[in-house]
């Protein structure tokens, strides 16, 4: 953790002040240390570089386990791909100068693939998950000066109200117990005039079975789910035959992406997670229009692959 993130931190409980109390540096980051909440007195400890203000991973045990995996296969900067920063700018509609110089909050990051691209494009970058993934985070770019990872819960940010430039959450609110209270969870820690961009599973007749499967992969062993997913690997070629292939598509949809890892990554990832909402457009614009943002804009690109989604950015008023 770098000694100035504690300026952007509050007590998620009382809002109050973060005061550094005990702390074991390496270089110039913080790498063990405890911060006390002037207010309340809680304690939040830092470990391996990391603010922690949640002490497990609740209902994210599968990213957990996923982003260790994976944590490579969508990362631009270990491709050698921009495969992520393509996606990053047709999904938030965001370009480079957009980014240049402003604070961002990207909630739920996973591995770090967008905060990568929203660093890249010289934004400072928080990026907050509730899963152990922080830790592949780190290790994946958390040493950049102006990216800081944080261990958090997106209904229980550690933030000042109206602090950040722009926000981003992609893939993410629909795997929480509450997709709208996700989202409006976040939208008071962004500034007025700052963008907030969303990217949510929509409802799509492929889902008709994928939701049937899930009742039971939900419930199997991470580990034999981890190798039943790899199946998605060799379907790929079968899917290519005509009839016969689009019938097993409907019957398992697993994903469709060229590079293989990535199939094996995305399925696992579609058939593991506890909460799996989907929606449709006009209910995502409705939560924008209720927070009174404006210039609502609806971004959707149905990509060979991709298993439905709603790609929508607003500005708050
Ligand atoms: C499908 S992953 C997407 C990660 C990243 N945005 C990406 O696109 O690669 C969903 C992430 O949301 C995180 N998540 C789910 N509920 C959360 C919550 N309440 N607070 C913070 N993160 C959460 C999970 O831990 C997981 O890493």
């Amino acid at each position: 953790m770098k000694p100035s993130l504690i300026e952007m931190l509050v007590c998620p409980g009382c809002g109050s002040a973060l005061e550094l109390k005990e702390q074991f540096s390496e270089g110039s980051d913080i790498k063990e240390g405890i911060l006390s909440c002037r207010g309340c007195s809680s304690i939040f400890p830092i470990r391996n570089f990391i603010p922690r203000f949640v002490e497990t991973d609740k209902y994210v045990d599968t990213f957990s386990f996923e982003w260790n995996k994976f944590h490579d296969v969508q990362m631009d900067i270990l491709n050698n791909t921009d495969a992520s920063e393509n996606t990053f700018g047709w999904k938030t509609g965001w370009k480079p100068e957009d980014i240049r110089g402003r604070l961002i909050l990207d909630a739920g990051v996973g591995a770090g693939r967008f905060a990568d691209v929203a660093s890249r494009w010289d934004g400072e970058v928080i990026g907050v998950d509730l899963s152990y993934a922080v830790d592949v985070a780190f290790k994946n770019i958390g040493k950049r000066k102006n990216v800081h990872i944080i261990h958090a819960d997106i209904f229980h940010l550690p933030f000042k109200k109206e602090y950040f430039d722009h926000a981003y959450s992609i893939g993410v609110l629909h795997h929480t117990p509450d997709t709208e209270k996700a989202f409006k969870a976040v939208v008071p820690y962004l500034k007025k005039s700052g963008e907030f961009a969303v990217f949510i599973y929509a409802h799509g007749h492929y889902h008709y079975f994928s939701d049937i499967w899930r009742k039971i992969t939900t419930k199997l062993p991470i580990k034999c789910m981890y190798y039943l997913s790899s199946v998605a690997m060799p379907l790929y070629y079968i899917h290519k035959i005509p009839f016969f292939g689009k019938a097993a598509q409907f019957l398992l949809p697993t994903a469709n992406w060229p590079k293989r890892r990535w199939r094996w990554l995305d399925t696992f990832d579609w058939y593991t997670p506890k909460y799996q909402w989907k929606h449709t457009w006009p209910e995502v614009f409705k939560w924008f229009r209720d927070e009174g943002f404006s210039g609502i804009e609806l971004f959707q690109e149905d990509k060979e692959g991709s298993l439905g989604q709603i790609c929508m950015k607003g500005r708050k008023s």
